[in-house]
């Protein structure tokens, strides 16, 4: 998910152009103001943490792109090419590396895992907002 400091920025082509160019395959997308209630279920895992409330405020506060990308190990790839959480710890040519240096500021969050990613596209995308498809090549 590109979060609002990546879109207000104009980081989306971007982003969603390195997943491609790897050889992943975009099945789900769309972009919306996520409400607190949904920015908060998304971050439950840290809730109680000191940072939660500014977490819940920022990701709520601007468009955010939601995506599912298919392919091979993607959620291990799909972190590595995402970065360390805080861009200072994140090596140049990562997505964080490459544009941040704010932990809360980040551009991206990716799944950690792939429950977490089960949990996270039930969250923000409906079964019938993923396309099943075959690439043509
Ligand atoms: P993300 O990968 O989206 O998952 C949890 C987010 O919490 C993380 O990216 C950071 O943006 C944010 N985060 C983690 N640690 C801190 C911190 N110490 N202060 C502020 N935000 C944090």
């Amino acid at each position: 998910m590109i979060k609002p400091d990546g879109v207000h920025r104009g980081l989306v082509g971007d982003v969603i152009k390195r997943f491609e160019q790897r050889g992943y395959k975009l099945v789900g997308i769309k972009v919306l103001v996520p409400s607190r209630e949904l920015a908060a279920k998304h971050y439950a895992e840290h809730d109680g943490k000191p940072f939660f409330p500014k977490l819940v405020d920022f990701l709520s506060s601007g468009a955010v792109v939601a995506m599912v990308f298919e392919g091979k190990d993607i959620v291990r790839t799909g972190r590595t090419m995402v970065g360390a959480t805080n861009p200072l710890a994140s090596s140049p040519g990562t997505l964080r590396g490459d544009y941040g240096i704010d932990v809360g500021r980040n551009v991206i969050h990716g799944s950690d895992s792939v429950e977490s990613a089960m949990r996270e596209i039930a969250l923000w995308f409906k079964a019938d907002e993923l396309a099943d498809y075959t690439p043509a090549w």
